[in-house]
């Protein structure tokens, strides 16, 4: 694994402490993309052919503390994602792209994302963003939309989601789901937290989701 890692600025020292572990963890979602079906081609012809890494300052938020209770609610073929994140949590970058005035205080105490490739990201890319949503129990996170066309593979956690002219549907961990570009969807939880690996690829990767609701 650690020959695939490369640094952008070829400086002879040791790649950021992060890279190694988490170089693992996103090639797993790389090899779980193989089994995503014919929609997941375009995001393998453009996922980086090198993990370039850059540093990563890590930042938390409350609903980390989920992911520590979610591995008994992973699929047989997510739990060692799921299990290798809430390890690597504490170095993570925990971000939010919404505000309270978005979707009030509740949700934001209950929603993050981290992005481990893209133009944020641990990794370097431009083509494509890849990373992890996490949703605490009991919330929904509301009608948005996105330029880029998107795959998610719930890792641990049953969730309902909708999209396009689909009605709310129970999808279990290690089931993909793919939203082409502009389709308007939304996720709601139950009693458990969801972790599920988002790819992103076409368009503007770090822009803001267009609010539906
Ligand atoms: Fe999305």
């Amino acid at each position: 694994m650690s020959k695939s890692l490369a640094r952008d600025d070829q400086q002879p020292s040791a790649p950021p402490p992060l890279a190694e572990p988490l170089a693992r963890v996103v090639n797993i979602v790389r090899e779980l993309l193989e089994t995503a079906g014919a929609e997941a081609e375009a995001f393998i012809r453009e996922w980086p052919k090198a993990l370039i890494a850059r540093p990563v300052v890590a930042r938390s938020l409350p609903v980390v503390a989920s992911l520590q209770g979610l591995p008994p609610y992973a699929a047989p073929g997510t739990r060692a994602l799921v299990e290798a994140t809430a390890a690597l949590a504490g170095e993570l970058d925990w971000r939010q792209t919404y505000t309270v005035a978005d979707f009030g205080r509740r949700f934001l105490d209950n929603y993050g994302w981290s992005e481990w490739i893209g133009e944020r990201g641990a990794f370097v890319s431009d083509k494509i963003a890849c990373g992890v949503l996490l949703l605490g129990p009991d919330t929904e996170y509301p009608a948005h939309s996105h330029e880029a066309e998107e795959l998610y593979l719930p890792l641990a956690g049953r969730a309902w989601w909708r999209a396009g002219e689909y009605d709310w549907r129970l999808r279990e961990a290690g089931e993909w789901i793919h939203h082409p570009a502009w389709a308007i969807h939304s996720t709601r939880t139950g009693a458990e937290p969801l972790l599920a690996a988002y790819v992103w690829r076409a368009g503007d990767l770090s822009a803001k989701s267009r609010i539906e609701s």
